[in-house]
């Protein structure tokens, strides 16, 4: 175990990590390459965050892999990440059973490509009973447009009779988000030096503490993620209290 790793205290990981992945295109840029060559290490440090998080213990990781903004990049781009998507899927299956890893998708997934969405669903079928630790791929998300869906579902509710507006509480918004099984995002992390939260996870983020790193994520390894949580260790959560109250 290294020096760093050494000093994480078990008992205050968070319980659930987000991870906004952002600098493909930059790092390839760099290197004078294709920015799809950006998005392919960018899928390395995926496969190498799952295991490092798991290895630590962290119960939930969610990875913004394509936002409902992404739609609009040149189609080429948006070919070579579904296709990202559908060999990681296919590589990744076997090392989710391993280590008895459920994946779980948020966001408008009916807008993947048919290929896509049907391997996405086998995968997440097939790994429905592991229960050591939950992988959450945000793909076509955007929080807005999934507070959007979440209103008009409980607008619906409402104009039926199924529930009155004195019912509506925040745990009536929590279970129409694509987040009703997850607990609240603890650490939100940010890659690529970006100061910006992108429409992910507004609700869920409400308390997450943020941490930003100029790393780039194709270049995102354990040490990194260690540095994070060990960031987030030396935080003071509040919650809208005050010090005295927490002890
Ligand atoms: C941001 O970098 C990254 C994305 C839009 C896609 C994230 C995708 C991956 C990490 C690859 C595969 C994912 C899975 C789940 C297998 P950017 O392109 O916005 O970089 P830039 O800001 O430097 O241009």
């Amino acid at each position: 175990m290294e020096q760093n790793e050494s000093q994480l205290i078990k008992e205050f990981l968070p319980n659930h990590v987000a991870i906004i992945m952002d600098g493909n295109g930059r790092w390839a840029k760099k290197q004078g390459l294709a920015r799809v060559l950006g998005h392919e290490k960018g899928a390395q440090s995926v496969t190498e965050t799952v295991e490092t998080a798991g290895k630590l213990g962290i119960q939930y990781l969610t990875l913004y892999a394509f936002s409902t903004e992404n739609w609009s990049r040149p189609k080429q781009e948006i070919d070579t990440l579904m296709n990202l998507l559908i060999s990681s899927l296919k590589k990744e299956l076997k090392t989710l059973q391993k280590n008895s890893i459920k994946l779980v998708a948020i966001g408008c997934i009916e807008q993947l490509p048919k290929k896509a969405f049907r391997q996405l669903n086998e995968v997440i079928e097939k790994t429905k009973g592991n229960e050591k630790f939950t992988l959450t791929l945000a793909l076509s998300y955007g929080a807005r447009e999934e507070l959007v869906r979440a209103m008009k579902a409980i607008a619906l509710k409402v104009k039926n009779n199924i529930i009155s507006i004195e019912d509506i509480d925040q745990s009536t918004i929590n279970k129409h988000l694509y987040t009703l099984n997850l607990p609240d995002v603890d650490l939100l992390i940010r890659t690529s030096g970006e100061l910006r939260i992108s429409n992910f996870m507004l609700w869920q983020s409400a308390y997450a503490e943020f941490y930003f790193t100029d790393v780039l994520w194709p270049d995102f390894r354990k040490e990194h993620l260690v540095e994070a949580l060990l960031d987030y260790q030396k935080r003071e959560r509040r919650f809208g209290k005050i010090s005295e109250q927490l002890i």
